[in-house]
């Protein structure tokens, strides 16, 4: 009896593995296809993705996207790590990446005043700078000219107010220094789309901002193809309206619009404001890491509805549209796991720790479907 129960037990349990393993391996839709008359789908990838090191991963993002933007590895700390030193390796591997799979890359980024590398917060003088400044851009952008689809030229110059960010780059340079940054990308990669990209732009007064900065790159006669609204956002939070406006005023200004580093937080945020300055820091807390163990159901459907109404508008505009990237393949590899606070569990993504899809993933497909 005992012997017949446990063999019971085992067959169930194999069938149980086995309808997993299925579920696992047996999702044969694809985002990439089925948004593919709407905008291009993105994703951030690491260093391991880049390299093919994450079995899970690798078999994902051909299946699942077909545009990618470097997490970190041609940001200017690791690409340009000395005054006369340039770290191409991961680069070079990720343009071979895109080839091999036909992904647009989008390089990120040339001129951003976080992750700087240690020798040019050394710098004092506004001549080395500026020498700095150029050598970046020219290096870099002329290098991967014709290799990548496109470049965040400037991240982030904004403060909330819409004024410029007094950054090293504002000091030394000038109010000028975007413009200069568009024209120096311009010349070294005439081939590649330009981008401005920053958080909260969807936000009224930075957003201003945001206009009059791209109306004087254009006026000065500099090329700047598009916008980038990074999208950070919060779970029952995600200022839909706002979103929507921004689309409409940007793409007034004749440039795409893109969503490009899209994830939303399911955490408490220690700030009473949204940021998504790499910069900010807070304590840990229990209350501050409410599911480490996995996320309640209530919590998983608010998640859903919040990326169904935002891929609603994204849908109705994908005329001005052209792509919408999340920060990270799946919830382990977020940044949001260790940023503001480290050491949280955060589930911001579409496809769980298990590389599983999600049922926002489902609802998306399903919407694009029903849009055709
Ligand atoms: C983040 C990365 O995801 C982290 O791995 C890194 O430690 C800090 O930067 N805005 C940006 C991105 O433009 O480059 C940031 O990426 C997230 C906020």
């Amino acid at each position: 009896m005992i012997q017949k129960r446990l063999k019971l037990a085992a067959t169930i349990a194999v069938i149980f593995m086995a309808s997993n393993s299925i579920n696992a391996q047996g999702n044969k839709s694809s985002l990439k296809k089925t948004f593919n008359n709407d905008f291009l789908i993105g994703t951030a990838m690491d260093a391991a993705q880049i390299e093919e090191k994450e079995p899970n991963a690798a078999k994902l993002i051909p299946q699942q996207f077909n545009a990618v933007t470097p997490e970190n590895i041609m940001k200017a700390e690791i690409i340009h790590p000395a005054w006369d030193k340039y770290n191409f390796d991961l680069a070079d591997k990720l343009v071979a990446y895109g080839e091999k799979y036909a992904i647009k890359i989008n390089a990120h980024n040339l001129i951003w005043h976080s992750q700087l590398p240690a020798f040019v917060k050394g710098i004092k003088s506004t001549d080395s700078i500026k020498i700095f400044f150029e050598n970046h851009i020219k290096t870099v952008a002329s290098r991967y000219d014709g290799k990548v689809y496109s470049w965040d030229v400037v991240n982030e110059a904004l403060n909330e107010d819409g004024t410029l960010r007094n950054s090293i780059f504002l000091q030394k340079l000038g109010p000028d220094y975007v413009t200069e940054a568009f024209r120096l990308a311009q010349q070294a990669s005439p081939h590649a789309q330009l981008y401005y990209n920053d958080y909260n732009i969807e936000e009224p007064k930075k957003r201003a901002g945001a206009i009059s900065l791209i109306k004087k790159i254009q006026a000065a006669g500099v090329k700047i193809d598009g916008i980038g609204i990074q999208g950070h956002w919060h779970l029952g939070k995600v200022p839909f309206k706002n979103i929507e406006e921004s689309i409409e005023e940007f793409s007034k200004l004749g440039i795409k619009v893109m969503f490009t580093e899209l994830d939303i937080s399911v955490l408490p945020s220690p700030f009473d404001h949204n940021t998504a300055d790499v910069n900010a820091k807070a304590q840990n807390n229990i209350k501050m890491n409410p599911y480490p163990n996995g996320l309640p159901d209530s919590v998983q459907l608010v998640l859903t509805n919040d990326y169904i109404s935002l891929f609603k508008i994204f849908l109705k505009h994908k005329d001005v549209i052209s792509r919408v990237t999340f920060w990270g393949v799946n919830d382990t590899q977020s940044w949001l796991n260790d940023w503001p606070i480290p050491g949280r569990t955060d589930y911001p993504l579409i496809f769980d720790r298990k590389f599983q899809p999600k049922e926002a993933y489902y609802k998306l497909i399903e919407l694009a479907k029903h849009k055709k």
